[in-house]
């Protein structure tokens, strides 16, 4: 291809690091004429955790909204293993689990829900929702209608729906904001699993320092809008990481590095 527009020069001049599973390129965004990201350039590893971090209003729910696809671009190129969003299967977990799944379908139903849409045959269904109840330990009644569940179980189920179609990307905004601690951890706990169990590469935001950090492989940290990249701090804490991986001095020598590059970021 032979380059015309200054635009795909950018492109082309940021070739993907190894390894790499999601490219993003000359990422351009505004809203009301407020430039968002402008030329954003970043790459997601295969298979990784990567946990994006930064101020409130940064754009951490619009960036991974712009690579899912919910939102559109202004300018620039996503591309997953260099295919394009249409011909790639993601999985993504809403902000607030409570407005997230159909409140007329059961448990079951709603993680069946993007199988059937596909075409999938009802033993297929029933098969591969069977084996995202035994990869979760599900111990409640998935015939039960989602009011009928705490807010822990609806959001379990929000990732078992998630995970049904065998997604290459899985994106989770905020995923432990509604969720009291004991929840927190379960949850944490079942997303790691699920992480071992299938290698999908998931993307997570976080406001909080804690989580961003415990499941991470890396923290990608942004700055204040116009949003650039202010650090990519890698975590190779070896999995599985438990409760008390958080008193780990690798823990907690990567928590405070985090933190001082959002400390720095905010006094910019
Ligand atoms: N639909 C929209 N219209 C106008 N501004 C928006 C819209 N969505 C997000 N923004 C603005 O873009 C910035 C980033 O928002 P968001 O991605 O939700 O931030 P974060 O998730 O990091 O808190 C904020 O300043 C927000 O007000
Ligand atoms: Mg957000």
């Amino acid at each position: 291809m032979i380059a015309t527009h200054p635009e795909v020069d950018t492109i082309l001049s940021v070739p993907p690091a190894p390894r790499t599973h999601v490219t993003i390129r000359g990422l351009t965004k505004s809203f009301a004429g407020a430039p968002l990201y402008t030329n954003f350039n970043l790459d997601l590893p295969r298979g990784k955790i990567v946990s994006i971090f930064g101020p409130n209003g940064c754009g951490k729910s619009t960036l991974m909204n712009m690579v899912a696809g919910l939102i559109p671009l202004d300018a620039g190129e996503i591309l997953f293993d260099g295919k394009s969003l249409a011909d790639t299967t993601i999985g993504y977990v809403f902000q607030n689990y409570r407005d997230a799944l159909f409140p007329w379908l059961s448990a079951y139903d709603n993680i069946a829900y993007p199988l059937r849409r596909g075409g999938m045959k009802e033993a297929e269904v029933k098969a591969r929702v069977d084996e995202l109840i035994a990869l979760f330990e599900i111990r409640f009644d998935l015939k039960r209608y989602p009011y009928e569940l705490s807010g822990g179980q609806q959001q379990t189920v929000c990732i078992m729906r998630a995970l049904a179609p065998r997604p290459e990307v899985m994106f989770l905004d905020e995923p432990f904001s509604a969720l009291d601690f004991e929840m927190t951890l379960f949850i944490r706990e079942k997303l790691q699993e699920a992480h071992q169990a299938t290698g999908v590469t998931m993307v997570i935001v976080s406001h909080d320092l804690e989580d961003a950090v415990f499941l991470a492989d890396q923290i990608l940290l942004l700055t204040r809008r116009p949003t650039r990249i202010a650090e990519i701090v890698p975590f190779d804490l070896p999995r599985p990481r438990t409760p008390e991986s958080v008193s780990d001095p690798r823990f907690v020598s990567v928590k405070a590095r985090t933190l001082e590059v959002f400390r720095r970021e905010m006094a910019a």
